[in-house]
């Protein structure tokens, strides 16, 4: 988006927009020694910077810090997950410390007005679950529902905003397509069959948290969703363009098509319908970060010619403004659950956040009914197969130390929140 500098004015977001940042346990906390990942790391070779995620950020033990961190910088919504393989270290048993240990979080975020946004499952299974294949299982669903109703019966009483599952597209394509991330495998029959097995879990735990959950103010329930702006590469080809509407049809609304129908959609389903899964989501959580392009006959994602970030995906803002347009069919509230660059360059991040509220802002004007914003991510962490190289956080971590150094812009952030708006000399200080 190029905005010339006599076009800029003061862009206002509405009353109670919510501002936050985002985490997930295994990149952050440390010693999660009992999931998927963790054995995964010490395989070796799987990791691009050789790193393994080791103590992380150390958060399980600096939560206090961190929290105290995100209240100075302005915050009012933390989204981090709860580690399963924690809570629930063997089949059936469950470890009354972890949740003593999250019950903690959640008080102490409360205490400092600072609200919770609680994914149930991002990314990590516990060992003895992989052993029974986890997600390729359709016994997943009873266990992971089981998960959900113990969490609820302990912790319900604090957590406003649940997410249940992170990215289960992005969990079926880099797990059981791709291979980036365990278990390896890339084969496409199995893809369909766990993206289908994610969304039944999705639904059996959207409907256990809300019958579990008695708090007087009924507690927000979601899935986390990542879209991915696809484009044809040749906009006059109409191959490019089928190609683009089956990738945006797939890997962008299936799940969501399917969650507001109550039907299992094809091409990963047989148009079965299932009762529970039907409008179930009270919110869309929508992670957004980049933009492809389609080429008829090629699998490969091809990366647009514009400015790209450390992981050479494309920065490409407009992108976010149509997906959020496009979402606005299903009528629900949708939070930005994650949003965010990898740079050493701050001044990039800086500019990356405010083109991308810029976005946000457009779509609101649309009538989108967009409610919050959480960057990814408050601070550097463990970025799964790239490792720690890779630099999201509005606080940079030092790992030799574990010092948290606030940069440029999580105070620029902070004035954004603090303001609830982007004001013109914030646009000339970053925008060319
Ligand atoms: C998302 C994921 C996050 C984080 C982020 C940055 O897909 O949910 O855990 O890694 O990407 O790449």
């Amino acid at each position: 988006m190029i905005i010339s500098k006599n076009k800029v004015k003061e862009l206002i977001f509405p009353i109670n927009f919510l501002w936050g940042s985002a985490t997930a346990a295994h990149q952050v906390e440390g010693n999660n020694t009992n999931n998927n990942w963790w054995e995964w790391e010490q395989e070796g070779g799987h990791i691009a910077d050789g790193s393994v995620s080791g103590i992380a950020c150390d958060q399980y033990n600096r939560f206090k810090d961190d929290i105290q961190l995100m209240k100075e910088l302005g915050h009012q919504c933390y989204r981090f997950s709860l580690e399963w393989s924690r809570i629930e270290p063997k089949n059936g048993y469950f470890d009354a410390n972890a949740i003593d240990h999250y019950r903690d979080i959640l008080t102490t975020l409360i205490e400092n007005d600072i609200t919770p946004m609680v994914t149930l499952h991002h990314f990590t299974n516990p060992i003895w679950l992989q052993k029974m294949g986890a997600w390729e299982n359709p016994e997943i669903i009873d266990l992971f529902e089981r998960y959900t109703i113990h969490v609820a019966e302990e912790l319900g009483d604090l957590i406003p905003f649940w997410n249940t599952i992170n990215e289960p597209m992005v969990v079926a394509l880099l797990g059981y397509l791709l291979g980036t991330h365990p278990p390896n495998k890339q084969d496409m029959g199995t893809f369909g069959k766990v993206a289908v097995n994610l969304l039944k879990s999705h639904g059996k735990a959207y409907n256990a948290i809300h019958r579990t959950v008695k708090s007087a103010k009924r507690p927000q329930v979601g899935i986390v969703h990542n879209v991915v702006a696809f484009e044809p590469y040749n906009p006059n080809s109409a191959g490019d363009k089928r190609e683009t509407k089956f990738r945006d049809q797939t890997f962008n609304w299936w799940i969501l098509d399917s969650i507001e129908s109550g039907i299992i959609k094809a091409p990963f389903g047989k148009n079965e319908a299932e009762d529970y899964l039907k409008n179930s989501s009270d919110f869309i959580g929508m992670n957004y970060y980049f933009r492809f392009l389609m080429k008829e006959g090629t699998f490969n994602l091809i990366p647009g010619p514009g400015e790209k970030n450390d992981m050479g995906n494309e920065i490409y803002p407009e992108g976010l403004f149509n997906l959020l347009v496009s979402a606005k069919k299903y009528n629900k509230p949708i939070y930005i659950t994650e949003n965010g660059i990898c740079t050493s360059d701050d001044r990039r991040r800086c500019k990356f956040i405010l083109q991308h509220l810029m976005a946000t802002h457009r779509a609101l004007q649309q009538g989108v009914d967009v409610k919050g914003y959480i960057y990814w991510s408050t601070l550097d962490n463990f970025e799964w197969a790239e490792g720690f190289a890779m630099r999201f956080g509005l606080v940079e971590m030092n790992y030799d130390t574990l010092e948290r150094i606030p940069r440029p812009s999580a105070y620029l952030y902070r004035d954004i929140i603090q303001k609830n708006r982007i004001t013109k000399e914030m646009q000339d200080q970053y925008l060319e």
